[in-house]
């Protein structure tokens, strides 16, 4: 895999982006106090730097999804941690680092639903929306992008890249 130097995405693009959904959040949700669920770990950075925008009362909490690898059937999503928080009756905004076929995110938001919000709604940073194989549709998105796969911001290869403050392709 070859890492292009030349970032796709840069912090200055990023940051002025977050400061305008930022402001949309903000305004839709005057007068209440949203709990933010950023979905582990890609969406932390994003979350992050999200939330120190906002200016309503915003809480934070975390879940993780992952995807079965190997035997198992591709595609099927386990979340294995939960927010520590009960999301009954609270307006509910899901941050997410990528929107790719779908699974994960539509399991995350399943599993908020049984939850009985007061209301849900789903921000990402990235939609790839050519990839899709599960219907999501974000109410917030940052950028879209073409097939390309992506690191930095908070997003991985393998663990790695995560650190970087832009956003870059990495080709076979
Ligand atoms: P899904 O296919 O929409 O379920 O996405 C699953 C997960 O794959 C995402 O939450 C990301 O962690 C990861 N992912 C998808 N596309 C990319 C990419 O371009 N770069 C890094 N991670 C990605
Ligand atoms: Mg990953």
């Amino acid at each position: 895999m070859r890492l292009n130097e030349q970032p796709l995405l840069t912090a200055a693009q990023i940051e002025a982006r977050i400061a305008e959904i930022a402001r949309e959040i903000s305004d839709r949700y005057a007068g209440r106090d949203p709990v933010l669920v950023a979905v582990l770990k890609g969406a932390a950075i994003f979350a992050a730097d999200l939330m120190r925008r906002l200016t309503v009362p915003a809480c934070l909490d975390f879940i993780r999804a992952r995807s079965y690898a190997g035997t198992e059937s591709q595609g099927r999503v386990r979340i294995t941690f939960l927010p520590e928080h009960s999301l009954e009756g609270r307006h509910v905004i899901v941050v997410e680092d990528i929107l790719d076929t779908g699974r994960t995110t539509s399991a995350v938001l399943d599993c908020i639903r049984q939850q009985n919000p007061a209301s849900l709604v789903l921000c990402t940073l990235l939609d790839k929306p050519a990839r899709r194989v599960v219907p999501v549709k974000a109410d917030y998105t940052g950028f879209r992008i073409d097939n390309l796969f992506v690191v930095g911001y908070g997003l991985d290869y393998d663990e790695r890249y995560r650190h970087f403050p832009d956003i870059r392709t990495l080709e076979e």
